[in-house]
């Protein structure tokens, strides 16, 4: 069997990304393989939320992690070591097995999304599209000057899409350089059209040159952003099935390293430039 990254049993090159979406709702059955791959603190987070529903979905969403992570590396799961950032951005601990790998994770309801590159920052936000009362509130604070006022002259029924388009675009952006919410969200503006772009950052002209922002190709009524540091890659997005994550984990479990499952590979890559 081939991997879904690369049809060539190569490991991820420097100009590519995966992103692989899991639909957690299939997953329950497994939970418990799962469980047991996680490393201490892990488990000790896991036991520490307040609800079985949100307790079961770290589970379901770190231990895929981990299993995707391990079939990239040809690496078996529970050996891999996270470290964290100042802000908490998880990342591969770096050794002569784990060269460049890098990853970020987002997860909404059932949905988790995992984005996998190398040698260069990558983030990731994907959230649920759910008619809010206080969505012109959120914007007015989240949102930088220059959003606000694109967002302003939008009619009601654009307001929704548009915000979670700027919304998702912006936490790609903070959770590609690892800051998250810690980062000033006035600092820098992205677009809430059709086209992803990052359109200004403070203190850097030329970001709109060394940034890139994607749509992910998400299920209805999920909206998500890619942010990477670079502008010449090859995006390619994947789902992996509930049947698929099965297997995974039973590879796993028999004590192997996972082996990923054949997957068509298709651009989907968004140019905005023509
Ligand atoms: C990172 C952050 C934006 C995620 O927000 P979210 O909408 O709750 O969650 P998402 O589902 O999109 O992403 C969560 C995942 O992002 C990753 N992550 C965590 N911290 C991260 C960071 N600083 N940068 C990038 N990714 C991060 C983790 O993989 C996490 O998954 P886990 O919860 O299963 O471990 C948010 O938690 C944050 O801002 N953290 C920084 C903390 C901080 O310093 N805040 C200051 C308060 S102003």
């Amino acid at each position: 069997m081939t991997s879904w990254y690369d049809e060539s049993k190569e490991q991820i090159k420097e100009n590519e990304v995966q992103v692989l979406r899991v639909d957690l709702n299939g997953l329950d059955p497994i939970g418990s393989a799962l469980n047991t791959i996680l490393s201490p603190d892990e488990r000790e987070r896991a036991d520490g939320f307040r609800f079985a529903i949100h307790k079961q979905r770290f589970i379901l969403t770190r231990g895929m992690l981990r299993i995707v992570l391990g079939a990239c590396l040809k690496r078996r799961p529970g050996d891999l070591i996270f470290s964290y950032g100042e802000y908490g951005k998880p990342r591969l601990l770096r050794t002569a097995e784990t060269p460049h790998l890098a990853f970020n994770v987002s997860h909404s309801e059932d949905l988790a999304v995992f984005a996998l590159t190398a040698g260069t920052e990558v983030g990731v936000d994907v959230e649920l599209l759910r008619p809010r009362e206080d969505l012109d509130g959120l914007a007015r604070t989240a949102f930088s000057y220059a959003e606000f006022d694109n967002y302003r002259q939008l009619t009601p029924a654009e307001r929704p899409r548009a915000f979670y388009r700027c919304w998702t675009r912006k936490e790609a952006f903070i959770k590609a350089i690892g800051h998250g919410f810690a980062y000033p969200l006035d600092q820098f503006d992205v677009s809430m059209g059709e086209c992803a772009a990052l359109l200004r950052l403070n203190g850097e002209p030329n970001a709109g040159a060394r940034w890139s922002l994607q749509n992910l190709k998400t299920p209805e009524p999920f909206v998500g952003a890619l942010a990477i540091a670079g502008i010449n890659f090859h995006l390619s997005e994947f789902d992996l099935l509930p049947e698929m994550c099965t297997a995974l984990v039973e590879q796993t479990i028999a004590g192997g390293q996972p082996e990923a499952p054949v997957l068509s590979r298709t651009e989907s890559r968004q140019d905005c430039s023509k």
